[in-house]
């Protein structure tokens, strides 16, 4: 259980190994340090998002399959969930535990690669995904979401809040310090003008636990 803490403070730790090590019991550590604030973000951000019965939606950077597997109940058995991460461990979890799931496909992939799908979603989860895709590949990643939703789709994108002030920005810039140093370029993402230049529109944003963390939605097209 003190491993992901050990790592994190540790100088030389990896990401990616790190989530690795930790899938199997992701969930109940972020659950338990938060003292269950964790999931009850992930579940207002799934609300906002609002998986209707048939619709097609991709979790990118899934982890666990948890919020995969709610999603998957809301679209039904004629709906489709596809879960894109690129931790073999994460994708094993995930299968291990909602494999039996028919409308949902875990796929082990780097989402700053290619997708291959175009037009097709008709709703695109990213939870505490893009602070951890490099600053040079976000735009890209916004841009492949854009692209491969239908002309009426909308994407959620629920994370850190980087456009905070004041005390609450220190705490933030502390917490990333100490636990997110790879992923520090975040706090100064502008994710407006990323989201307005890849083409989408109507943005709405939630400010969640004053404001620390922020629950985006935005649509493709105007109306
Ligand atoms: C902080 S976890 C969040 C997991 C899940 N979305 C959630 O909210 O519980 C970040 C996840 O992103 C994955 N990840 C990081 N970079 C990725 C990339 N370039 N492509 C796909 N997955 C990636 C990690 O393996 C990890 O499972």
């Amino acid at each position: 259980m003190l491993c992901p803490v050990r790592c994190a403070l540790s100088q030389d730790w990896n990401r990616v190994d790190f989530f690795e090590k930790i899938a199997s019991s992701y969930d109940t550590i972020l659950d338990l340090l938060s003292i269950g604030l964790y999931r009850r973000f992930l579940r207002k951000a799934v609300e906002i998002l609002a998986p209707g019965k048939g619709e097609r939606i991709l979790d990118i950077c899934s982890g666990t399959g948890r919020v995969a597997s709610w999603m998957a109940q809301a679209v039904g058995s004629g709906g489709e969930i596809v879960g894109m991460d690129m931790a073999a461990g994460m994708v094993e979890v995930a299968k291990s535990r909602y494999g039996g799931l028919t409308n949902t496909l875990f796929l082990q992939k780097d989402v700053t690669e290619p997708w291959g799908y175009q037009n097709y979603f008709d709703g695109i989860f990213a939870s505490f995904s893009l602070h951890e895709i490099g600053e040079t590949e976000r735009p890209r990643v916004i841009q492949q979401s854009f692209m491969a939703l239908k002309e009426k789709g909308r994407m959620v994108i629920a994370d850190f809040n980087p456009q905070l002030s004041g005390i609450r920005r220190i705490l933030l810039l502390i917490f990333f310090k100490l636990f997110e140093r790879e992923n520090l370029d975040f706090l100064s993402l502008k994710l407006e003008e990323i989201l307005e230049r890849a083409g989408f529109r109507r943005i709405q944003t939630f400010p969640v636990l004053s404001g620390l963390f922020l629950i985006t939605i935005v649509y493709r097209n105007q109306n």
